[in-house]
């Protein structure tokens, strides 16, 4: 088995992440049905899929409750496009001490205009929707695709963030409840508040006031939260696949990418070599002997002026792109050891329906497995 079949068999989540355009929705979808096709509930939680990919999967309409896709499979697939409004919402109706005070929250003009952009919100709903999905327990395996952003693994960081937010002091002041150490505070708060509102307008601080009130008392939840779904990433149960291509650039973003991981106390688990160009035989990757570009330049020379001769030009060219890409390669397969690499190749169409994805799993997943 390879490692990455033996995560599509084991894992409860995987997440793919990398550069943008490297393949990292079609490897989350194909994961899927792999978790499928082998008699796992799967679900696959994209954001921003390709159009045709999402007609494939069955989310024509953005839709944040998993829909199911009918296939050829022991298991289930199910797929998901995330919308981190309605999640946001939904967590507030949960932590309210009541009804009265969530729609305070949800009516709230700042929660509305702003909830969606505050800095960490949009990756906190992701972690916080990926724990809900883990905790209905109707999956066995979920797979998360990530937005094609270098702050996209922002995510992995934002429950620490949240708590970090709920203990700042500016937060704690605002939401303070007992009115003695408003008063305490009030003349130096008046002064700022009114310096600030010419600025932004009354308005907009006392919405901010309210929107921060209307929050007493659900932090301790909030923050609980937090750290539950720091621990599930952080454990055995999740595994990390940093997704690239050979082009230079896209490897040194993964690189970014592998070390920003590395940072937040991710491993990566497997490293997958998209879109390279084909390998002919033993000796592509070594540079130099037999079954290398540079010998096979050599025979296109001393068969110069037969029909071979360029048959071997031609042949130098494919291996020489192909050793670059492994050359690409080397330093980022070295940082991320013992990861295996998968490699997979440059498919002759788009991965744009569940008969692209079958392609990309025979490479993915090899039928030894
Ligand atoms: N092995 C492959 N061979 C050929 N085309 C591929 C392969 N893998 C992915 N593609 C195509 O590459 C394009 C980008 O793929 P995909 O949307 O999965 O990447 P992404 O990393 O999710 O992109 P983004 O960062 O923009 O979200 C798509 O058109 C897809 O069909
Ligand atoms: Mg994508």
């Amino acid at each position: 088995m390879t490692s990455l079949a033996a995560l599509a068999q084991e894992r409860r989540i995987i997440v793919c992440c990398g550069p943008g355009g490297v393949g990292k929705t079609s490897l989350a979808a194909a994961t899927a049905v792999e978790g499928a096709r082998r008699g796992r509930r799967a679900c696959v939680v994209t954001i921003d899929p390709a159009r045709r990919l999402a007609d494939a999967l069955g989310l024509g309409e953005l839709t944040n409750t998993p829909g199911r896709i009918g296939g050829d499979w022991p298991g289930e697939l199910w797929a998901l496009m995330l919308d981190t409004g309605s999640t946001f919402d939904a967590l507030v109706r949960r932590y309210a001490p009541n009804p009265e005070q969530a729609e305070a929250i949800l009516g709230n003009r700042l929660y509305r205009n702003i909830a969606g952009a505050l800095s960490g919100t949009q990756e906190y709903m992701a972690t916080e929707k990926l724990y809900e999905l883990h905790e209905e327990g109707r999956f066995d395996l979920i797979v998360v695709d990530t937005p094609p952003t270098r702050n996209a693994l922002d995510f992995l960081d934002a429950p620490r963030r949240l708590a970090r937010f709920l203990d700042n002091r500016v937060f704690r002041l605002v939401v303070m409840p007992t009115r003695a150490y408003l008063k305490a505070v009030s003349v130096a708060t008046q002064a700022f508040l009114r310096t600030v509102s010419k600025v932004v307008g009354s308005e907009v601080i006392s919405d901010a006031v309210a929107f921060f009130q209307a929050f007493e008392g659900m932090e301790e939840g909030f923050r609980d939260r937090a750290r539950e779904v720091d621990g599930l990433l952080h454990s055995s149960s999740a595994a990390f696949v940093l997704v690239t291509t050979a082009r230079r650039d896209a490897v040194e973003e993964g690189l970014f990418f592998a070390g920003r991981l590395r940072d937040y106390g991710f491993e990566v688990e497997a490293l997958v070599a998209n879109r390279l160009h084909p390998r002919f035989g033993a000796g592509s990757g070594s540079g130099s002997g037999s079954g290398s570009a540079g010998a096979d330049r050599e025979r296109a020379r001393a068969l110069a002026g037969t029909p071979l001769g360029p048959l071997f030009a031609n042949l130098a060219d494919f291996r020489q792109v192909a050793e670059r890409e492994e050359a690409h390669f080397a330093a980022l397969a070295e940082q991320v050891a013992p990861a295996p690499v998968v490699r997979v190749p440059f498919l002759a169409g788009d991965v744009h329906d569940l008969e692209g994805l079958a392609e990309l799993n025979r490479s993915l997943f090899p039928p030894a497995d």
